[in-house]
Order: C-alpha cells, then sequence, then structure tokens
C-alpha cells in the first residue's frame, strides 16, 4: 500500500514512521510513504503556501494552487485513489474506516495548517475529510500518522500474529478483555484461575465475558452496535441484574 502525505512539515514523520512495526511493515515493502513538502510546489519567488482570509478576520488559509498543483503531481492522472484532508470537521476516524482505508492500494493524505484550507480544494480536489476526534490539533500531520499507523497495522504480514487485529479492541465492536503474562503471582496479585487451566473453551468464554463486561463499564455506547449473540445478551442482562441488587 502506499500512502502520499502532503505537509509543510514532513520533519515531523521522520520518528514515528522510522520505529517498531511502520518501520518493519516499509522494510518489507508492504507500506511505502512519501513525503511532499507543499512548499516546493509554491511557485512565486516567496514560496508562499497561505494568505490572509477574504473578508477579514484573523488567522491564515491554506492556498489553493500549492495543494492542486501537489496532488495533481503526485496523482500524475491516476483516477479512483482516495484523497483525504485531515480536517477537525471531517467524518470521524474509527476501526471501521481504517480497515475501509486499508482496502485501497493508495492513499493520499492532506495535512492542514493554520485556520484552514481555502474552500475549493475541499470542494473540487478532496474526496473525503477525516477528523481523529473532537479536539483541534495544530496541524493534520499528526492525525496523518494516527491513520498511517492504524491502517498499516491492519496489512496482511505486518503483525507478526495475523489474527491479533480481529482479536483487537473495537475489531469487533467491543474493547478488549484483560491481558496477563507472567510472573502467575506479582505482589501478592494472582493471574485469574481460568487463564491457567488449560481449558481453552472456559478460557474463550471468560474472554468474551471480560469483554463485554468492559464494554458496559466503559464503553456502554458501543454495545448498540456490536454483533451480539444470545449468550452474550443473557450476560449483559444478568451484569444489569447484578447492578441493580
Ligand atoms: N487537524 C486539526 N485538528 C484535527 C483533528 N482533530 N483531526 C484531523 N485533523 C485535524
Amino acid at each position: 500500500m502506499r500512502f502520499d502525505v502532503v505537509t509543510l512539515f514532513p520533519g515531523m514523520f521522520t520518528g514515528p514512521l522510522e520505529e517498531s512495526i511502520i518501520k518493519r511493515a516499509r522494510e518489507r515493502g508492504i507500506v511505502s510513504i512519501y513525503l511532499h513538502n507543499l512548499r516546493d510546489y509554491a511557485t512565486d519567488r516567496h514560496r508562499t503556501t497561505d494568505d490572509t482570509p477574504y473578508g477579514g478576520g484573523g488567522g491564515m488559509v491554506m492556498k489553493p494552487e500549492p495543494i492542486f498543483a501537489a496532488v495533481e503531481s503526485i496523482l500524475g492522472g491516476e483516477e479512483g485513489v482516495p484523497v483525504i484532508l485531515l480536517t477537525p470537521q471531517g467524518r470521524l476516524f474509527t476501526q471501521e474506516v481504517a480497515m475501509e482505508l486499508a482496502r485501497h492500494p493508495r492513499l493520499v493524505l492532506i495535512c492542514g495548517r493554520y485556520e484552514g484550507v481555502d474552500e475549493r480544494v475541499r470542494e473540487h480536489l478532496v474526496t473525503d475529510e477525516i477528523s481523529i476526534g473532537d479536539y483541534v490539533l495544530s496541524g493534520g500531520e499528526l492525525a496523518a500518522m494516527v491513520i498511517i499507523d492504524a491502517v498499516t497495522r491492519l496489512l496482511p504480514g505486518v503483525l507478526g500474529d495475523p489474527g491479533a487485529v480481529f482479536e483487537d479492541s473495537h475489531a469487533r465492536g467491543l474493547l478488549e478483555y484483560p491481558h496477563y503474562t507472567r510472573p502467575a503471582v506479582f505482589r501478592g496479585w494472582e493471574v485469574p484461575e481460568v487463564l491457567r487451566s488449560g481449558d481453552h473453551a472456559a478460557i474463550a468464554r471468560w474472554r468474551r465475558e471480560q469483554a463485554l463486561r468492559r464494554t458496559w463499564e466503559r464503553r456502554p455506547d458501543l454495545l448498540e452496535k456490536a454483533q451480539l449473540t444470545p449468550e452474550d445478551r443473557e450476560f449483559l442482562a444478568r451484569l444489569r441484574e447484578e447492578k441493580k441488587r
């Protein structure tokens, strides 16, 4: 999969994209990440990428010409590639959106800065707008890195355990069950007996119930969309009864 990132600050990406899982995915050729400095596409003498807003008011607005030039040069006429603007006004990024994006062979990510980008970029260039949460960052760079990370780890061959992404929190609409490793007793705190029992059916049941309990306690909103079996519903009903008592 190929990512092309349009940014005024390519230097921000070097640390996060050169460590750990993304580093390995790049080395294995599973992802390629190209960083494009927007300033290189500004044509005036001062390489201007922003200007004051029509109508007055504070702040600066990113000019349309360099952004159009960058994206058109990057795509070279290729069609069907999502061109995504990172903005707090976009649709909310979720695990579901990550899975959707992972199905594309190629993505272009545009990192907004300042007060925003000229509206004509949204109207005539961009095909999608994504926000990573209801807060305002100083620019789209961190958001682009979040998307690259969440999408890359879903690609086949990136994680050691190919089943892991299906067990993740949010992958099936629930938060994940708790994890333990050695030692069996740490400062007097024991690992739950069932996990040491070797009874795989009992372990699977325990994990499912823990995931349900956790989601019910922390993110009950997720239960409305999760796919639940009749046993899951019974367990949740029992939790509700328990709480009433
Ligand atoms: N740019 C500024 N804030 C952002 C957010 N929350 N998500 C995506 N891009 C942004």
